[in-house]
């Protein structure tokens, strides 16, 4: 959260989009309006897009950086989506113009467009002085995606229900991590689809919750917080493989390095997370995986 370099007269306002990684994801059955019933922990990266925002009397929005033309017309942009949902949530609310750094992969399964648009409702807030945990901002994170609410405060928590049920900070210690995509677009709604569960079905994968427990006698350490992990799962993993077989590839890539703990897919994919024991085993890891594979989205990065 910084003021950004604003032009003489204007207070411009930024900030960081963090990269969200979904630790562990289960799909506990699908409801009656087609959305499926999740349980995930989530957790932040390091690996951020950037937001500026200054106040003006028209809402607009310009994208630039490394992934600027993947992020597709800046009218369609989820953070114009949000700033018009907070509007019709909190009439009278100050709009202005926001300028994205993009810089995270798009339809990537790491929520960029729900990080942004969440960084964009956190800029209105601080501009109008909303209180962070204000129930307009809640609302108007819900209308925007299912992703957005576990976005708006970003720190390590369990969401569940379609997304909309966000838990408190965990607490849990911070994990080294590579995040690793391989450039190939994922549509979630296909991954959703793929899954093929009935609509208001009482299916259920596998019912329980995806929340880490700490063994008994654990320290609640970054060793216990990975040993916890490795009983969760995603489980869109196998459609999401089934639709771009490359995440195989890149999970078994990052099970090829040194170190690697653990390696699972984000979300609905394609990006993929390994975990290590350390931030140069992460370092080295990423170095590696850069060498064998130079046209793959690759970042060391601290998951909190
Ligand atoms: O809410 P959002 O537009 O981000 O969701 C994208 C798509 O992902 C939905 O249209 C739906 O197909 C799928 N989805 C789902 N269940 C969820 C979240 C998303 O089926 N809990």
């Amino acid at each position: 959260m910084t003021r950004a370099g604003a032009p003489p007269g204007a207070a411009a306002l930024s900030e960081k989009a963090p990269a969200k990684v979904n630790l562990a994801l289960h799909v506990l059955g699908r409801r009656a309006d087609g959305y499926h019933s999740l349980s995930s922990l989530v957790a932040f990266a390091g690996a951020a897009d950037l937001l500026a925002f200054a106040p003006d009397p028209e809402l607009s929005l310009t994208v630039a950086g490394p992934t600027a033309r993947a992020a597709g017309p800046a009218e369609d942009n989820l953070i114009l989506r949000a700033a018009r949902n907070l509007a019709a949530c909190r009439p009278g609310v100050k709009l202005g113009s926001f300028s994205l750094t993009k810089r995270l992969p798009v339809a990537a399964g790491i929520g960029g467009g729900s990080s942004d648009a969440a960084a964009a409702l956190r800029l209105l807030a601080r501009a109008n002085d909303i209180p962070p945990d204000h129930p307009a901002l809640v609302e108007a994170a819900r209308l925007t995606g299912a992703d957005v609410p576990v976005c708006l405060r970003p720190q390590m928590r369990m969401m569940e229900g379609a997304g909309e049920v966000v838990g408190p900070p965990l607490g849990l210690p911070p994990l080294f991590a590579v995040l690793v995509n391989p450039r190939v677009p994922v549509e979630t709604p296909s991954i959703f689809r793929e899954l093929g569960l009935e609509r208001g079905g009482e299916f259920t994968i596998q019912g329980e919750p995806a929340r880490p427990v700490i063994p008994p006698g654990g320290s609640g350490t970054r060793a216990d917080l990975v040993a916890a992990l490795a009983s969760l799962r995603n489980d869109l993993e196998r459609p999401a493989i089934a639709v771009a077989p490359v995440i195989a590839e890149v999970l078994a890539a990052l099970r090829g390095t040194a170190d690697c703990a653990l390696a699972r897919m984000s979300g609905s994919g394609a990006t993929c997370f390994g975990l290590y024991p350390d931030c140069h085993a992460a370092a080295r890891a990423a170095h590696a995986l850069r060498a064998k594979q130079p046209d793959w989205w690759i970042s060391a990065t601290l998951l909190r």
